[in-house]
């Protein structure tokens, strides 16, 4: 059996960027009986920059029902929430002493995170990489599905788990990877011609999994373009490039052929294409959103989800515990 471990910020009801970057591949690996699956909700991490408690509370519940609404079925796999796991801060702590100052500087997340916020340089978030490398190895994972964005950090996380177990001289933790189904890591770009969808980009740049059907027309039909090609088969600039990425997701080969076509004979017309973008996206995420109102109402039902989660997450993170403190001698009585 090998041990499947990922995790999102709850920042609310994830993004198109977030489904087919990682949470379709949760779903995926769920299935198969090979995986034992272990999904969480990271709320420790969305404090390190300054947060609203009540906002957070209720941005946590969103983040399960968006879980559920995906198809993790808790019968399946643990879905728990970060900071009901008291064993991941211990681990974190002890790993902190394995992980050097200059290395945590280098990390690009790190370097752009104190460019957005230079008020707010605290030391959560430049141990960052530490925490989440503890929710990586309390399981002692050997796969992790995630979006391209978080392959440094799973270098990281192998590297804190290759330096425990050569101080210690052990083979306690395996190194594990970062996985998707597609082989490659991918990253969904924004509608605002950047290169990533992001919860914190531009108003535009992201589709979220409860849009409603004109809020996404809407934020489609204002996706940026250009004037269109002057020759034939130009190369595609970043911005329309995008919007055909976009398309290779939610749209048919069919439609994808077409667009393309019309592009490299310069008859593309962006309208009809974002028209056609716009009613494949409402086509993906309309029961999504169905199943996500249908399950914010029912909070039992949510506790109860991740009050069961957390007890079967705490039993594995125990047992990872006791073996490293008795590893590096806490163990005296
Ligand atoms: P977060 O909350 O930003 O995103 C959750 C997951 O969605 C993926 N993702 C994307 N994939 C493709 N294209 C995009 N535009 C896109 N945007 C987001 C992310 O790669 C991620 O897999 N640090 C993590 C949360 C975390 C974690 C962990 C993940 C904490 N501890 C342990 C795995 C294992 C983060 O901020 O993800």
């Amino acid at each position: 059996m090998e041990i499947v471990v990922s995790g999102t910020r709850p920042t609310g009801v994830l993004h198109l960027g977030n489904y087919f970057g990682a949470v379709r591949n949760y779903v995926r690996m769920s299935e198969d009986p090979n995986y034992t699956c272990y999904f969480f909700i990271a709320d420790y991490h969305s404090l390190t920059t300054h947060h609203q408690p009540a906002e957070l509370t209720k941005l946590v519940k969103q983040t399960i029902a968006t879980y559920l609404a995906c198809g993790l079925d808790p019968k399946k796999v643990v879905i728990y929430i970060q900071s009901h796991l008291p064993q991941i801060p211990e681990l974190y702590l002890l790993l902190n002493m394995l992980a050097y100052k200059g290395e945590l500087e280098k990390v690009a997340t790190f370097k752009e995170k104190i460019k957005m916020h230079s008020e707010n340089i605290n030391a959560g978030l430049m141990t960052y990489p530490v925490l989440m490398a503890s929710d990586i190895i309390i399981h002692r994972a050997h796969k992790v599905p995630v979006g391209k964005d978080q392959e440094q950090h799973l270098e990281m996380t192998r590297n804190f788990a290759k330096r425990f177990n050569s101080r210690y001289d052990v083979d306690f933790f395996p190194e594990p990877v970062a996985y998707n189904f597609g082989s490659e890591l991918i990253k969904v770009p924004g509608l605002d011609g950047s290169l990533k969808m992001s919860k914190s980009g531009a108003a535009n740049n992201a589709v979220y999994l409860d849009d409603g059907d004109d809020e996404i027309r809407r934020k489609v039909m204002k996706a940026k373009t250009d004037g269109g090609p002057t020759e034939p088969n130009q190369v595609k600039p970043q911005e329309i490039k995008n919007i055909f990425e976009l398309m290779d997701i939610v749209s048919a080969p069919d439609t994808i052929r077409h667009f393309n076509d019309a592009y490299n004979n310069c008859n593309i017309r962006y309208g009809d294409m974002k028209k056609q973008l716009a009613e494949d996206m409402i086509k993906c995420i309309a029961p999504f959103r169905q199943k996500i109102n249908e399950l914010l109402v029912n909070e039992d039902y949510l506790h109860k989800v991740v009050r069961k989660g957390g007890e079967a997450a705490r039993e594995s993170a125990d047992k990872t515990i006791s073996g490293v403190k008795k590893i590096m001698g806490l163990n005296y009585f």
